[in-house]
């Protein structure tokens, strides 16, 4: 069964007050955390993205990626993608994990920050910045998943410098912005908490999200595995992991884009690299040998965070998923008081 922290068990918690429109813009509200995240910085990071594509274009493309894992292999071939489809670093968003499972965490810092595209905070991003103890994922004490977090956490706190922690530390919680007409918010993973588990199968979960999101579609990532589920309440949108495959027996990798034309289509893509190379780089540190097989296998070590119909998946090829929204019907939703 899975073994999933409950939504509001960790510190890096915050809660919806305002959405800022017409451009990106990250969350500033106060937090419940003791946390203090340098908003001044973060700002300037991610205040660049220009208004034709943030809203209102009529060709305007974003790429949307979670969690790099330290695989460097995987984001060099993911930034050679995004240049290859002529999309620009400011229309490039990460939804966090920079840091985690695999063998290159220096490499994939610099190499992401490199590139310029919009990065927004996962809880190990969170974790490292303060010097913490846990990767703060969210598994159960105990499980498959905490065990093998001991050996991969130790070693990225090892290989990640000052300089790229404070990088961390100022990194923005959320992002919120309209595309076309459409109210667009970026998580980790869910709304409230950073380290909150959610996936397709969960339909309930999904739309209470959405319902106090302000958004018509949200980004997420931490989960690992891709996924569309428009519902009546809204989109929610996980363009999968780019450092780890999404358990489903390919060691293929995920992004995902939203384009912006006569309609406004939401994708997700596969993404073939040179995952021997990833593989070799982890055994040569010898510090997640289950990781560094599950590059090859593209079946994770461990199922203890999924939930039933995602655990019986496992080692089913996953096909890419495409929902098309007119354009011109903007809003899925009105906005609820709420949400304002
Ligand atoms: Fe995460």
């Amino acid at each position: 069964m899975a073994t999933r922290r409950p939504a509001g068990a960790r510190t890096g918690a915050w809660t919806a007050e305002r959405l800022a429109h017409n451009k990106i813009g990250q969350d500033d509200r106060p937090r419940r955390s003791a946390k203090k995240i340098d908003t001044t910085t973060a700002a300037k990071a991610h205040a660049h993205v220009p208004a034709s594509a943030a809203d209102g274009g009529n060709s305007a493309s974003l790429l949307l990626f979670g969690g790099p894992y330290s695989n460097v292999h995987a984001l060099s071939a993911l930034r050679e993608r995004a240049e290859a489809l002529g999309i620009a670093p400011q229309h490039c968003i990460c939804t966090g994990d920079v840091v985690a499972y695999c063998g290159e965490p220096e490499a994939t810092v610099a190499l992401i920050r490199a590139w310029g595209c919009h990065v927004i905070a996962g809880n190990c991003e969170e974790q490292l910045a303060q010097l913490a103890s846990d990767c703060g994922c969210g598994f159960e004490k105990g499980s498959e998943c905490d065990r093998l977090a001991q050996g991969w956490y130790g070693f990225a706190m090892q290989r990640v410098s000052a300089d790229d922690r404070a990088w961390m530390g100022a990194l923005p919680k959320t992002l919120a912005f309209s595309l076309a007409g459409l109210r667009v918010r970026i998580v980790h993973g869910g709304l409230d908490i950073a380290n909150h588990f959610i996936f397709a199968s969960e339909p309930a979960v999904i739309a209470e999200q959405l319902e106090r999101s302000g958004a018509d579609v949200v980004v997420a990532g931490h989960a690992g595995i891709p996924f569309i589920k428009k519902t009546a309440r809204g989109i929610w949108f996980n363009p999968g992991a780019l450092g780890m495959p999404a358990n489903d027996g390919t060691p293929e990798v995920w992004y995902g884009r939203m384009a912006v034309g006569r309609e406004i289509v939401l994708s997700t893509h596969r993404l073939a690299y040179d995952h021997e190379a990833a593989a070799a780089s982890m055994r040569r540190s010898g510090h997640a040998e289950a990781y560094a097989r599950a590059l090859i296998s593209g079946r994770w070590p461990s199922l203890d965070v999924l939930p039933p119909a995602e655990r019986a998946a496992s080692g089913r090829r996953l096909r890419p998923h495409r929902l098309a929204i007119p354009a011109r019907a903007a809003a899925i939703k009105q906005p609820s008081e709420r949400a304002r």
